[in-house]
């Protein structure tokens, strides 16, 4: 769909649904503009009063599966009655390149935007990466006993077809750097490829991944990370940490619709990933693929729901309007007093990292005395919404704070807590 369409049908949308807080999200930047000058927990307020989340509840796992704010939910609700007007094959590629642009600029200064291609999230992401690099029998992966099924299913995948042998490390929650020397140690003369989390889905725990990315490349080994949890939930600078390859989901932290996520492959790399899926590319079958599309479009598969990505571009808007590290400041102080507030309960655990270096806005507890479904649905009786972790026989539950939560929601989720520790 072209712009000017896009801006013919938008006309249209505004004039049927003319609802008070469309009306609010009409013009997000004003908002925040007009919000300056009136105390720090008004400006939350009013990024608050952006997201339908149910009232009553307090929602504590954006780590989960994100909100969409009302500025993304108008966009995708407009690209997409825009697209039905008339409704054409393949997608805009002016607006197409525009997300990247945009998506790029989150990702940090030097991050390029044809470094990316857009897919529909971290497990599409992974498989992609994982199944596409040249792997022999025999070749070793290092990966994390904390990841999410996505990085598991895929490497087992790869173990069963071709024989690649997968080594694990257990996470060092005492000391982050702890986490240089268990992979260093795993590392042979077979290793090929170092793919976990930036952020595990289980403790929140943030890695050393620069430190780790240059042991990696010392070592001549490439360098993968899961970002599913990581993009806004702390800042970063994609080329700054050395991964060769990232993958990210795009609806949680980053709130874009769902079903919408990156890979990011590192210039220089793109041909070390055979893409599985073809795609849109109009191809001569006598000439190589990477011949005729060398560029990271080889990965976008298929008619795109392209009102999805161009929402995705205006996620990206809303978390610059704010500022990423003003979010992450937000977010991981409320995390800091959640985890102060843990530490004072008697029998609690917590399973996230000592050091507060390699904490996020995610914090992983347990207790000696409940399973992990007991506290859960001791949460939901209470209507908080939060995450059972059984991942790495954990038992816990993961609790994460954002921009949609207040300080009295960590005193909320404490004394809850606290009720069932008696
Ligand atoms: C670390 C991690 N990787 C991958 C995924 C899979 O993401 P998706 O289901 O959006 O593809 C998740 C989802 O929670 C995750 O936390």
């Amino acid at each position: 769909m072209k712009r000017k369409d896009f801006l013919k049908g938008t006309g249209a949308l505004a004039a049927g649904l003319a609802m008070t807080r469309d009306l609010k999200a009409a013009d997000f930047g004003r908002l925040l503009h007009d919000a300056a000058g009136q105390g720090d927990e008004y400006f939350w307020d009013v990024i608050r009063d952006q997201f339908l989340l149910e009232k009553g509840w307090t929602f504590l796992n954006f780590g989960g599966l994100g909100a969409c704010p009302l500025p993304v939910l108008n966009s995708l609700a407009e690209w997409m009655r825009v697209e039905e007007l008339s409704p054409s094959a393949g997608f805009d590629a002016k607006e197409w390149a525009a997300v990247k642009v945009k998506l790029a600029a989150v990702l940090g200064p030097s991050c390029k935007p044809e470094e990316l291609a857009l897919v529909s999230g971290a497990t599409e992401g992974i498989g992609m990466i994982i199944n596409g690099l040249t792997l022999k029998p025999g070749d070793e992966v290092i990966t994390s006993t904390h990841e999410h099924g996505a990085i598991n299913s895929a490497f087992l995948h790869r173990h069963m077809r071709d024989g690649v042998v997968i080594k694990v490390f257990e996470p060092d929650r005492q000391s982050g750097l702890g986490n240089l020397d268990r992979i260093a140690s795993l590392i042979t003369p077979r290793t090929r490829l170092i793919m976990f989390s930036h952020v595990t889905c289980t403790t929140g725990q943030l890695f050393p991944v620069k430190e780790i990315g240059k042991l990696a490349h010392d070592k001549g080994i490439w360098f993968g990370l899961d970002g599913a949890q990581a993009p806004v939930c702390t800042p970063f600078d994609i080329t700054d940490i050395g991964a060769d390859f990232y993958v990210c989901s795009s609806h949680k932290w980053l709130m874009g619709p769902k079903r919408t996520g990156f890979i990011y492959i590192r210039t220089g790399l793109l041909d070390a990933v055979r893409p599985m899926i073809g795609g849109l590319t109009n191809l001569d079958i006598r000439k190589p693929y990477a011949e005729i599309n060398p560029t990271m479009s080889r990965f976008e598969n298929g008619t795109q729901n392209e009102a999805l990505f161009f929402a995705m571009g205006k996620a990206c808007d809303f978390v610059q309007e704010i500022g990423i590290p003003r979010i992450f400041t937000r977010a991981h102080g409320m995390s800091e007093a959640f985890v102060a507030g843990l530490r004072t309960i008697p029998g609690v655990e917590l399973l996230s990292p000592q050091e507060e270096a390699y904490r996020t806005c995610m914090t992983g507890f347990r207790m000696k005395t409940k399973t992990m479904k007991e506290i859960g649905d001791h949460l939901a009786a209470n209507k908080i919404r939060a995450r059972l972790v059984g991942e790495g026989g954990l038992n816990g539950i993961r609790i994460s704070f954002f921009l949609n939560n207040k300080p009295s929601d960590v005193d909320l989720a404490l004394d809850c807590i606290k009720k069932l520790a008696v």
